[in-house]
């Protein structure tokens, strides 16, 4: 478990690109795996995450090449074409490699047991299992939702019409992929948009899928068994990744950092206003489409934070940034209050209880709440000097990692390995922009 120190250097300035979206890596690996012929993908995030998926894909019969860094091949399977893996397959870290592959099974008639790490053995499986099973999946899991997990897909899967219990990309698209072996129409509802580079991917590859709007809820329709062409596709850097930049940025005096080549898709850029309210200075330049994705440059200068009461977006276009904007909201002068924030309990740590860990531990007064935080700011530097807890989170490390140069004595981060998952460059990216970072 090497320890990560955060302290304050210098102002941060530079340009840089951030590695490839975490989301739409997945899914094109996922969806490449399953078309008539070969894929090519460049920007791929090499994170854990995606390797899980990557492998995962391979052991179901996807030939998965990584030709050069970032530049994969897939030779696909053709929709209803997996094969049952001969080992367990090991998600790691990975919630979204585990559900949306769920999804994929469900309509395939192999048998496959997954497990993961502490973290992801301990996320709730429910709320894909349940829409799955009704897909005529079977699952035989630990304390019934839990990793490890045994799940056998059909050869009669039934086309179901379903709405999300809660805001979630991930039991949406398992749904949806479980529609791609499944003849007939399957339909998902939510009631809030979620990120939609499943649809989009789908809808680039020639499958039959629509959105539309009905008594509130957006409706996705997908015409089951449909014949996947193969994808040229340059992955767009990852929002959730730029977003610790786009802090760190923001809070250092000073700063001045040109991040290129981000996704802009609108389910996503919640980051963007949520900074924007609190007074950051950030500008979209440069915006254009990338495979079938809207991506621009995000330029940000150090600006004076204030804290929010509410939030100018839903929370799931920033959910995975919740954690470095209450890293922002601890320098920001004033009081900031985030609520309906129930579903951070569940991502890869219960990211209220430990970000008011680390939070408390570097001496920021806060107010915990069943779905939120209320978090006093300093106005400035922040006291620092504790040690923080990551609970193998990814974006506990980061976010406390930008927090530390904000600090008047350094942040100890207990380990840094869980940064692999998502972002493997990001110290060394932190440093050339003059970050004090160190192992
Ligand atoms: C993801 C969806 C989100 C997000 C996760 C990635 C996806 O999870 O937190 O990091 O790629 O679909 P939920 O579906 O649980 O909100």
């Amino acid at each position: 478990m090497p320890s990560l120190i955060s302290q304050p250097n210098t102002e941060l300035k530079g340009t840089v690109r951030v590695p490839g979206d975490k989301s739409i890596s997945h899914r094109s690996l996922m969806l490449s795996g399953l078309a008539v012929g070969e894929s090519e993908i460049t920007g791929l995030l090499e994170g854990e995450d995606v390797l899980a998926t990557a492998a995962a894909m391979r052991a179901m019969g996807a030939r998965v090449e990584r030709v050069a860094p970032g530049h994969w091949k897939v030779q696909g399977v053709g929709v209803g074409g997996l094969m049952e893996p001969d080992d367990i397959i090991d998600m790691g870290n990975s919630g979204t490699s585990t559900r949306l592959i769920m999804g994929l099974i469900a309509s395939h008639p192999i048998r496959v047991t997954m497990t993961g790490d502490a973290s992801l053995r301990g996320r709730p499986m429910g709320r894909v299992t349940v829409p799955l099973a009704s897909v005529g999946a079977e699952f035989s899991a630990r304390e019934d939702k839990f990793l490890p997990l045994t799940m056998k897909g059909t050869d009669n899967p039934l086309p179901i019409d379903c709405t999300t219990p809660m805001a979630s990309a991930q039991v949406k698209s398992a749904v949806i992929l479980a529609g791609l072996n499944t003849p007939g129409i399957t339909r998902v509802r939510e009631k809030v948009a979620t990120r939609d580079h499943t649809e989009r991917m789908l809808s680039a590859m020639g499958a039959d899928i629509s959105v539309t709007e009905e008594d509130g809820h957006r409706v996705v329709s997908l015409v089951g068994q449909p014949e996947l062409n193969p994808i040229r596709l340059e992955v767009p850097g990852d929002i959730s990744s730029a977003a610790f930049l786009l802090v760190a940025a923001s809070i250092v005096p000073g700063s001045d950092v040109l991040i290129e080549n981000v996704g802009l898709n609108p389910l996503r850029t919640g980051i963007v206003a949520a900074l924007k309210a609190m007074g950051a200075d950030i500008t979209v330049l440069n915006e254009r489409l990338l495979g079938g994705e809207p991506v621009g440059d995000l330029r940000v200068r150090a600006a004076a934070l204030k804290g929010v009461d509410h939030l100018p977006v839903d929370p799931s276009t920033m959910i995975d940034e919740f954690p470095v904007l209450f890293c922002a909201a601890a320098v920001a002068r004033g009081t900031s209050r985030f609520t309906g924030l129930e579903e951070l309990r569940v991502k890869e740590s219960d990211r209220l209880a430990v970000m008011a860990a680390g939070l408390r531990a570097n001496g920021i007064k806060l107010e915990e709440l069943e779905d939120g935080l209320v978090i006093e700011g300093c106005g400035g530097k922040v006291p620092g000097g504790g040690m923080v807890e990551t609970h193998l989170d990814h974006r506990i490390a980061m976010s406390f990692s930008v927090l530390g140069q904000m600090a008047a004595t350094p942040v100890v981060i207990d380990d840094a390995s869980p940064i692999q998952t998502s972002f493997p460059v990001f110290i060394d990216l932190m440093q050339s922009l003059g970050a004090g970072l160190s192992l």
